[in-house]
């Protein structure tokens, strides 16, 4: 979604907008635009598509010794790509800028009253109609900018995380929240302003990140304040030491960061596991349950909620933890949660899984699930997210920064989390003898010694793609544990490479996706050994009979499948539990090579957001 970038301070503005915005590339977007000023001299520049091209409009400007900059890459919601609505928005009398993330759900009501007052707007936005709804408000109320961005604020109904600026106090900023990211990272003199840390991580690790509700007033050289937006209390903002570093956040040699991202899923789950995992002892320890031991103990349902990817993961969390700590589990579209007036009780533990910690749904849900007294427990990757801030508690994947837009280092840390939040589950409830769950942690151990050795065994995804990668269509098909996989599958195609594909369980395809196969008809099977094995052999044997051409994906040394399928890729033999982990590296592959060879653009899908910050 939207990205933010500004900068007030003694630095050149313009190459730390403009490369944070570049950093905020992966965030999904349509257009980009930046404004510079020196209190005297403003200049806003927009453009259609990339900052790439955003950067050559700038470069045949004037230049001069700007003092402030504010960015901002545009996914369109309002209105469609083009120069008028892409942002900094500018008030009718010209004084106000604006950058928005989000959306203003009463723009229409508000724009109809300032147009009946004599304002003109240039685009559709409801971001034009903000920066002029604050105006009116500075102008008839005669306050300063920070207190007509309150009481504007306090009219509208929506989402947002702005920065404001009023040219007649060129030395100050105003930003505020809610609903989407605010960062701010300081220096001695200066101030940053992110959608999130990213932008700024080459200039400094301290950060503060605003909470929903509240806005803050940044004055280049002199001090922040932070106080509430529909109060005047003020918060002593708690300044937070940045983690990630630059190259966590580079392709390190990479051509794509998807595939950097799926190369790191071996250490990315050593980080998940370490400090957690004592598999020769047996032993789980996970902090947050020592201290919520009762909630845990007492817990007759968990209800999981998130969207994308991480529901997939959710999925392979219900099966987990019913089959080892045998406590019922529904998995939700958080989407679909929040809306249907769902049923939820005080012994009921709800776990939102989010990578971003930032999507808009999830973090809603979430919220409706705490108000009705339910115990949250996260799993985010992004420390400090929104998410990760409203839960009573949680863990975090500790994947490292995944910056493709397809998810793929955080689906499998989360399944990684689940696994231990099962283990550490059937533990207190007994459900599983100390000799099995030892067992099962020894393998569990093991997973990313494993994930590294199928990763070297890529080449034999790539050969497929280049036979596959011409197909309008694809189905994939999995049982038990892998049902979920045959989705992420399917999500992965569809997302990078525009090819239609449906996951499915393979037990339906009788009901219906049958009639779709011939001989054009590219079927992915998850066909472990264990796990249902010969149900699934019978299937691969129908799509056979159809035509439909046949890519497995085996356990080591697999024999029969073999025999029938038309191209077969080996992964480590497993407990059922624990193929999900392996299963998925080669159809991430498979995606990733198929987009490549269709030339698509794999980090940064058309339409697509990594964070998605509106319903
Ligand atoms: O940040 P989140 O995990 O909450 O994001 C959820 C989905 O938007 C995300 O998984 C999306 O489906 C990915 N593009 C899938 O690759």
């Amino acid at each position: 979604m939207c990205g933010i970038v500004a900068y007030l301070g003694p630095k050149n503005p313009l190459p730390i907008v403009l490369n944070g915005l570049q950093r905020l590339e992966y965030r999904g977007y349509d257009s980009a635009g930046i404004f510079l000023s020196d209190g005297l001299t403003r200049q806003t520049t927009k453009v259609v598509g990339k900052v790439s091209e955003l950067r050559n409009e700038l470069a045949t400007k004037n230049k001069f010794d700007a003092q402030l900059g504010m960015g901002h890459t545009r996914w369109a919601t309002h209105g469609e790509p083009n120069q008028l609505n892409a942002h900094p928005h500018v008030s009718n009398s010209g004084d106000l800028v604006l950058i928005h993330n989000g959306i203003i759900e009463n723009y229409g009501v508000l724009k109809k009253e300032l147009i009946e007052r004599g304002y003109h707007f240039t685009s559709e936005t409801d971001s034009e109609v903000l920066v002029n709804w604050i105006e009116e408000i500075k102008k008839t109320s005669g306050v300063k900018l920070g207190k007509a961005v309150q009481m504007a604020l306090s009219q509208v109904v929506g989402a947002y995380g702005i920065v404001v600026h009023d040219n007649s106090n060129p030395m100050e900023l105003i930003v505020a929240r809610l609903g989407s990211p605010i960062a701010i990272g300081l220096e001695k003199e200066g101030f940053f302003v992110g959608s999130d840390a990213t932008p700024f991580l080459d200039h400094t690790r301290e950060v503060i990140y605003l909470e929903d509700n509240e806005m803050a007033i940044l004055r280049a050289g002199k001090d922040i304040q932070v106080r509430q937006t529909d109060n005047d209390t003020l918060r002593t903002p708690t300044v937070e030491e940045l983690k990630w570093n630059l190259e966590n956040i580079q392709k390190g040699g990479f051509p794509h960061f998807m595939l950097k991202e799926i190369h790191e899923q071996p250490d990315a789950i050593r980080n998940t596991l370490r400090g957690r995992l004592f598999a020769e002892e047996g032993k789980i320890q996970i902090s947050s349950f020592n201290e919520h031991q009762s909630v845990f103990t007492q817990a007759r349902r968990i209800i999981i909620i998130a969207c994308g990817t991480s529901w997939h993961a959710g999925l392979v969390g219900e099966y987990l933890i019913e089959t080892f700590a045998r406590i019922p589990v529904e998995v939700e579209y958080a989407s679909e949660f929040r809306y249907r007036n769902p049923l939820i009780y005080s012994d009921d533990i709800v776990i939102p899984i989010s990578q971003s910690g930032e999507t808009a749904d999830t973090l809603a849900a979430l919220k409706l699930a705490k108000k009705a007294g339910a115990f949250i427990y996260g799993i985010c990757n992004v420390v400090g997210s929104s998410i990760s801030r409203e839960t009573h508690s949680g863990m975090y994947t500790h994947a490292g920064p995944e910056i493709g837009v397809a998810s793929t280092k955080a689906f499998t840390t989360q399944i990684a989390v689940l696994s231990l939040i099962a283990f550490k589950l059937a533990v207190i409830k007994e459900t599983l003898s100390p000799k099995a769950l030892r067992s099962h942690l020894i393998e569990l151990d093991k997973v990313p010694t494993l994930m590294e050795q199928l990763i070297a065994e890529k080449e034999q995804v790539e050969e497929i793609a280049k036979i596959i990668h011409t197909a309008t269509n694809c189905l994939y098909l999995g049982r038990g544990y892998n049902f979920p996989v045959a989705l992420e599958g399917a999500l992965k195609l569809k997302e990078i490479s525009y090819i239609h594909a449906e996951g499915y369980p393979a037990a339906e395809m009788k009901h219906g996706p049958i009639a779709l196969i011939d001989e054009a008809m590219p079927v992915v099977v998850i066909a472990t050994r264990k796990g249902h094995y010969e149900k699934i052999v019978s299937n691969i044997q129908e799509i056979k009979s159809r035509k439909g051409i046949v890519i497995a994906i085996v356990s080591k040394g697999d024999t029969s499948v073999k025999k029938i399928a038309d191209y077969c890729i080996e992964i480590p033999e497993s407990s059922e539990c624990f193929t999900p982990l392996y299963a998925t590296l080669p159809l991430q592959f498979l995606s990733y090579y198929i987009a490549v060879l269709r030339e698509c653009n794999v980090d940064q899908p058309r339409n697509l957001a990594k964070s998605v910050t509106v319903e």
